[in-house]
């Protein structure tokens, strides 16, 4: 029940892990605000979760970003889940394309503290999004797993900066959300099959396993500058 009564953010909460976390959130209690760029989807997950507050908001956009918490007095808790999967191998693409994976996870992620910080009392948390591309890189996803390895690497850096609000990251492995729907479509459960028997837990996590962890760092005071993994052990095999 430590969220009772509290304020909390999730950028990226209309759908996925970021959904899940609002909706784990709100039934312990809290009030919540989701963000997202979608007004379809955010109205979609509101329909869903009943009484949340949304924010239309682009997290690569500084200003409207800063807009969006100019309106709250007070935060106690955000979870950035804004962030998307960006392919292609170094040698073929453009700048510009690989570009927009930091521009989300990392530059995002600042836009979000530099508005937030200010509101968020000791104790209080970030979480950020990393993943599993961060210990197992694949070929022709390089800048996802730099992105991912910047925003764990931001949890531990600001950590010591941000003292006394806490700064965390979750390291998802293969999730099983609306994001693969994008990439993969029909072909999406075939995949999964594939993925899930070279992994030790033998199975994806779902959106609610890798929420359920993020709820935990915002609740767990004694822990800053670390990162979860809800891998099932991928990052071993
Ligand atoms: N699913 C996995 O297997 C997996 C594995 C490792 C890491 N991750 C990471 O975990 C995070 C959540 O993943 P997910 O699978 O739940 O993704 P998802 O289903 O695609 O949901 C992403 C959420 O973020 C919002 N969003 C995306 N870009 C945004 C932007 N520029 N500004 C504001 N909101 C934005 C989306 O809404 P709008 O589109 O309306 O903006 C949506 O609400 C992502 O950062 C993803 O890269 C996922």
């Amino acid at each position: 029940m430590q969220l009772a009564e509290k304020q909390v953010v999730v950028v990226g909460g209309s759908q996925g892990i970021g959904y899940e976390t609002a909706r784990l959130a709100a039934q312990a209690g809290a009030k919540v605000t989701i963000m997202g760029r979608s007004p379809e989807k955010l109205q979609a997950a509101r329909d869903r979760l009943g009484e949340v507050q949304t924010a239309v908001v682009d997290i690569t956009d500084a200003a409207a970003v800063h807009q969006a918490f100019a309106a709250m007095q007070h935060v106690d808790h955000v979870y950035i889940a804004a962030g998307s999967f960006v392919g292609g191998k170094i040698l073929d693409g453009a700048v510009d394309h690989f570009r927009a994976a930091l521009e989300s996870r990392l530059w995002g992620s600042v836009h979000v503290i530099q508005s937030a910080a200010s509101k968020i009392p000791a104790g209080g948390s970030v979480t950020l999004t990393g993943g599993l591309s961060t210990d197992r890189p694949v070929a022709g996803a390089w800048v996802t797993a730099v992105a991912t390895a910047a925003a764990e690497q931001m949890s531990r850096a600001l950590a010591v900066e941000l003292s006394p609000i806490r700064i965390n990251a979750v390291a998802p492995g293969w999730t099983d959300t609306p994001m693969w729907d994008a990439i993969f479509g029909e072909a999406k459960q075939g995949a999964f099959q594939e993925v899930a028997a070279k992994i030790p837990t033998g199975r994806l996590a779902t959106a609610e396993e890798v929420a359920s962890a993020v709820i935990f760092l915002m609740c767990n005071s004694a822990i800053t500058g670390e990162v979860i993994h809800t891998d099932g052990g991928h990052r071993y095999v």
